[in-house]
């Protein structure tokens, strides 16, 4: 009886070995859990106060606001980001290029955010 129990211990335990490896190898993708870690890029719906508005105040706001901001410039509210998207300085210094510092000062904004603020440029800068 004893002799029987252990055998079943046994092939119970060597049937669980393939399922514990099995299952230690289920995908769960960074790619698929965390698209934006990973250059997934959600650009579908690009709105200023959804997704421009969040990224300049996240990234902008701390140098460009207030009474004495940097360079003279506020970027807090639409009137102030559409005269920059319009005049092409808001792009050009995101990007460092056409000759603009690239801002924010130090580190480019991610790949998305960048690539976020240039379709919503692209698209006339809607107060949207
Ligand atoms: C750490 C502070 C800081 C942050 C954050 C920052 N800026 Fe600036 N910004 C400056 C300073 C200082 C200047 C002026 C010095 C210069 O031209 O290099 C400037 C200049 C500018 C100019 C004028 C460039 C020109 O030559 O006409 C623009 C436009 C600008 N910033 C946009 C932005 C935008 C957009 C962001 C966010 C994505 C940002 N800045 C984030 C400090 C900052």
């Amino acid at each position: 009886m004893k002799k029987i129990i252990i055998q079943i211990t046994a092939l119970f335990l060597l049937l669980l070995i393939p399922v514990l490896f099995f299952t230690g190898c289920y995908n769960d993708s960074k790619e698929y859990l965390y698209p934006e870690l990973t250059g997934g890029c959600d650009t579908t719906n690009v709105t200023f106060i959804g997704s421009v508005l969040p990224i300049t105040d996240a990234n902008c706001k701390s140098c460009h606001s207030g009474s004495s901001p940097s360079a003279g410039l506020n970027i807090e509210n639409y009137t102030q980001i559409k005269a920059l998207a319009d005049d092409g300085r808001l792009v050009n210094v995101i990007n460092a290029t056409g000759g603009y510092p690239l801002m924010p000062q130090g580190a480019a904004l991610p790949d998305c955010s960048i690539k976020t603020i240039e379709i919503w440029v692209a698209a006339g800068a809607p107060n949207n």
